[in-house]
């Protein structure tokens, strides 16, 4: 029997959280979540526990952390991260409310046009990035701004951030491995499992990779 951690996960409603919570649920774990709009959100799932609220409106973070084993963000707000960087000031009070709780581990789900603390993104990224994904500019910015703070403030903190590709909410595809350059158009399933593993995986703490599926080994 595995042993039953709770998860407290931010974007449960979103189209990577609604994959990453059914996840957890179906191992047994316990997953709470904060949402704005709970009707999104079945509450007769037996351990799921929901919490209405925004991070915008300085959720209690006491309550919401005290007692998780795991801190998951899988927000977004792309228009709204146009104009102000909401995940930024959300993280930079939720890492001292781990803290105060002896919670170490959070994954954070930014994009793969996003770069990594002191990296530079490939040509290729940089040009999609400024041209036909240019209107979510800003959610990248705010990711880069997440990651750089917790690059350079929160190192007792066992984080991981998962810079993701995703392209459609179809079926799995396969599945996904860390790389430090390789990215796919994954589905939100794939990214969500890829997540969920990446949780348990200590090699995996304090990067901030993309993911691209296993290449099959050829065939003789
Ligand atoms: N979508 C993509 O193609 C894509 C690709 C690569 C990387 N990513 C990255 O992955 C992350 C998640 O993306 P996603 O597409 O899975 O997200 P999404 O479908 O846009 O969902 C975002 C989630 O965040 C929640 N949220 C937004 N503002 C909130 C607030 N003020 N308070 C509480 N919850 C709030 C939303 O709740 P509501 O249900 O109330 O709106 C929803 O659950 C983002 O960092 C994004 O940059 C996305």
């Amino acid at each position: 029997m595995i042993t039953q951690n709770t998860f407290l996960v931010f974007g449960a409603t979103g189209q990577t959280g609604k994959h990453f919570v059914s996840l957890a649920l179906k191992d047994g774990h316990h997953v709470r979540v904060l949402a704005r709009n709970p009707a999104k959100l079945d509450s007769s799932i037996p351990h799921l526990e929901i919490h209405q609220g925004s991070i915008t409106d300085s959720p209690d973070l006491d309550r919401l952390v005290d007692g998780a084993d795991f801190v998951v963000s899988l927000l977004g707000d792309a228009q709204l991260q146009k104009t102000r960087k909401i995940n930024t000031a959300f993280v930079r009070d939720l890492v001292p409310a781990m803290r105060r709780y002896a919670v170490k581990r959070f994954l954070y789900q930014a994009g793969g046009l996003s770069a990594s603390p002191n990296r530079r993104l490939s040509p290729a990224l940089w040009a999609i990035r400024n041209t036909i994904a240019r209107g979510y500019s800003g959610q990248h910015e705010d990711n880069e701004a997440v990651m750089r703070y917790l690059a350079d403030e929160a190192m007792d903190i066992e984080w991981m951030v998962h810079r993701a590709g995703i392209g459609s909410d179809g079926p799995s595809k396969g599945e996904l491995e860390r790389s430090s350059r390789r990215v796919s158009i994954a589905t939100f399933r794939d990214c969500a499992a890829h997540n969920y593993r990446l949780l348990s995986d200590p090699t995996a703490i304090h990067t901030c990779d993309l993911s691209a599926y296993r290449r099959r080994p050829r065939s003789r």
